[in-house]
């Protein structure tokens, strides 16, 4: 065979292998409990009081004198010295997600505006508008009124403008050996957020072969295409983002009215979410449409901010970012 051959036969093993399979995706939610080692009880114990809950954290030890026999758990985590710790939730369960920890839960502000737009009138806002308006159409023809469909293809996206301005503001700061005003952390917290709300998605609906397969082509696009426009012009992406944003939150208001009005069928809230947004035990989709909208309202802001700072000439880093801010 030649070297063509060859070549082509190594790249189809590789694709097929990420494109056909889907344990990927159902792997993605822990749904196992937290393991707790017995006799593992010699770490500091605190009680945690973040946002509206309250977490036991107990540090695991390392090496236990009573365990002769715990190679596998050796092999995990021993050797290195970096143990788990147990933490458990208020009422004395075990906190079952290795994907975020208690502290990172918080409650959604639910009375943000999510009527609010940015009006383009700079040539930077009209082209940032055309572009997100241009990429609405062909996406809103695809999904139509398939919004968990939609939802997942939606932030498989949106997950993607903070991970590379973060990245890009990152290796700026090392570069010009000076601080980024606390924005590196707000847009990485902004990416984790919309993964958060992937993860939540992908608890109700498993997408199929081919809607993976659009997800890598519009990832390996979109991530390149962006970070190209983050280097050409910061204010311009963030422009983008926030009418992205702006589309997200439309578009969680059409999902919402559909489950209201009973169009879709109203289903009880994942347990990721519950746990994740501080939501009450017999929530449900409609209330986690509710604060996702709210995040992507917030996303909104943040992202519009970041360009208005720079379109009026100054540098990210003179504002402090809002941190927390999800
Ligand atoms: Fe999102
Ligand atoms: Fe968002």
């Amino acid at each position: 065979m030649n070297l063509y051959g060859k070549a082509s036969q190594l790249l189809l093993k590789q694709l097929g292998k990420r494109l056909f399979t889907t344990t990927s995706f159902t792997g993605s939610v822990i749904t196992e409990p937290f393991m707790v080692h017995a006799g593992t009880t010699t770490g500091t114990t605190r009680l945690l009081s973040m946002h509206a809950r309250s977490y036991n954290v107990q540090a695991s030890s390392v090496s236990s004198p009573e365990k002769k026999d715990d190679t596998d758990t050796k092999a995990v985590s021993s050797y290195w010295g970096v143990a788990p710790p147990s933490l458990t939730k208020a009422d004395g369960s075990a906190w079952k997600w290795n994907c975020f920890r208690p502290w990172e839960a918080y409650q959604a502000d639910t009375t943000i505006d999510v009527k609010k737009h940015h009006n383009p009138v700079t040539w930077n806002d009209k082209i940032a508008f055309w572009i997100v308006q241009t990429l609405k159409y062909p996406t809103s023809l695809y999904f139509r009124k398939k919004h968990i469909h939609h939802a997942v293809l939606l932030e498989t996206v949106a997950a993607v403008p903070g991970m590379v301005g973060g990245m890009l503001l990152h290796t700026k700061s090392l570069r010009r050996f000076e601080q980024s005003g606390g924005w590196i952390k707000a847009l990485l917290e902004e990416a984790e957020n919309e993964r958060m709300h992937l993860m939540t998605f992908i608890d109700v609906y498993k997408p199929k072969w081919h809607e993976r397969a659009l997800v890598f082509t519009v990832q390996g696009v979109f991530f390149n295409a962006y970070f190209l426009a983050y280097i050409a012009s910061p204010k311009l992406a963030h422009r983008i983002t926030g009418y992205l944003e702006e589309e997200a939150v439309n578009s969680y208001t059409e999902f919402l009215k559909d489950l209201e009005n009973g169009v879709m069928e109203d289903i009880p809230a994942p347990a990721i979410a519950i746990d994740y947004w501080c939501l009450p035990q017999n929530s449900t989709l409609k209330d986690v449409v509710r604060v996702i909208r709210a995040d992507e309202a917030h996303h909104r802001d943040l992202n519009h901010y970041a360009s208005d700072i720079q379109c009026q000439g100054h540098e990210l880093k003179e504002y402090p970012a809002p941190i927390g801010y999800h």
